[in-house]
């Protein structure tokens, strides 16, 4: 028996999040584009428009932001990560980040003028592999805790960045907190978490920022291929860091007429979606949270991000494993003459959930609600290419996790 996928309609009240909102305009964004632009490894990674996928289920465009090829690192989450570390060593040095590029960040004289830091970060390995991709290039130290059941291979992309990254026996909210106490005892320490809590607000908004650069690409990438207004906008949440950027970027976009926003959790994880129901009382999951979808595998909502998904999300839909290990197959073996897609089990859960709602006659409803028909052109974002070779193999070649 397939667990059934839920959903809860936004209708909490209206709040004032107008600050947060700054941090995600189109022209905050273009400036933190212009920074990951001046790294190396920089490429605006493709949208795939699933033309016959779209013709097939009968909506006008799908469009797929495919972030496995973000800088070689196979996820979007080192654009959080080096933005984060970048603003933390502007305002070290006195700058403005426009005045910071990336030949001057790894610079020896800026080495030299910040001395040696140690850069902590907790992570189901996308957001610090990024951040120990980040410390390696500064030449910095970097140490990395993973929850119970991280994957070895998630692991050792770390360690093979040169971090001192270990898997801890608790759950990622525990891991943060056992991280905070780490970094308290180093004062060389600096956190550069994915999520806020009283007093650490900074870093986590830049975060935010950094992955605006996705959706500044995807927002250009539409308009260049004729969509002026995506109709519909999925991303999957954690924290709800990646969410509250993306749903925040399109409703600055599109000013009174924002598209439907969704925010895809796991059933398992799925703190935001209880809050709605709390009626917006932020509402925590603890204990395990069992799911392939690592990256979603977070009990604890960022506040910075719910401040904004609260106001801008119209839907917030708990998935089970089954349901990206659909998207993970049908991105992966797509009708002829579409492009493949790579996607991860946290990578191809907003995927996933489109694809199910169109299909299966058991979510004729929740298609219906979305308002998703033959005039809808979506957005989703693949945010991971396959970071566990092996199980990406197993859901894909073997069928593992068809939820039968
Ligand atoms: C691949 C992937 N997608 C989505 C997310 C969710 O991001 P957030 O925790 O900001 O909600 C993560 C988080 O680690 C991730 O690794």
């Amino acid at each position: 028996m397939k667990e059934k996928i839920t959903w809860v309609k936004n209708t909490l009240p209206k709040t004032d999040c107008a600050q947060s909102m700054t941090y995600l305009t189109e022209d905050a964004m273009l400036k933190v584009q212009r920074f990951h632009h001046s790294f190396p490894q920089y490429t605006v990674t493709p949208l795939v428009s699933l033309k016959n996928l779209a013709r097939a289920l009968g909506v006008k465009g799908i469009y797929v932001k495919d972030e496995s090829f973000r800088f070689g690192l196979n996820s979007f989450k080192v654009l959080g990560g080096s933005h984060a570390v970048g603003r933390y060593i502007a305002a070290e040095l006195g700058k403005d980040l426009s005045e910071l590029d990336y030949p001057t960040l790894v610079s020896d004289q800026t080495k030299e003028r910040l001395g040696n830091i140690t850069f902590y970060a907790t992570t189901d390995g996308n957001h610090g592999r990024g951040v120990a991709w980040a410390a390696n290039k500064l030449r910095q130290k970097c140490v990395i805790y993973m929850p119970a059941g991280t994957s070895p291979s998630r692991l050792n992309n770390i360690l093979r960045e040169g971090a001192d990254a270990s898997i801890v026996d608790m759950n990622y909210d525990d891991a943060i907190r056992y991280c905070k106490t780490q970094v308290e005892q180093d004062r060389h320490g600096v956190i550069v978490q994915d999520t806020d809590w009283p007093g650490y607000g900074d870093i986590p908004a830049w975060i935010m920022q950094g992955y605006g650069t996705v959706s500044w690409e995807a927002h250009n990438q539409l308009r260049s291929a004729g969509v002026e207004r995506p109709t519909h906008v999925f991303a999957q949440a954690g924290v709800g860091s990646f969410a509250g950027s993306v749903h925040g970027y399109f409703a600055n976009a599109y000013p009174g007429q924002q598209p439907v926003m969704c925010t895809v959790e796991a059933a398992v994880a799925d703190c935001l979606a209880r809050s709605v129901r709390a009626g917006g009382t932020l509402t925590a999951v603890g204990g395990d949270m069992p799911t392939i979808m690592a990256g979603l595998a977070c009990g604890e909502a960022c506040n910075l991000s719910w401040g904004i998904l609260k106001n801008h999300s119209d839907f917030f839909i708990s998935i089970w494993d089954w349901v990206t290990a659909v998207g993970m197959r049908m991105l992966g073996a797509p009708l002829p003459g579409d492009t493949r897609i790579i996607s991860g089990e946290s990578g191809a859960s907003a995927a996933g959930l489109v694809f199910t709602a169109l299909r299966d006659a058991a979510y004729a409803g929740l298609r219906d609600e979305l308002g998703l028909n033959g005039d809808s052109e979506i957005l989703v974002i693949s945010t991971e290419g396959d970071t566990d070779p092996d199980r990406y193999r197993r859901i894909t070649w073997d069928g593992a996790y068809a939820g039968d």
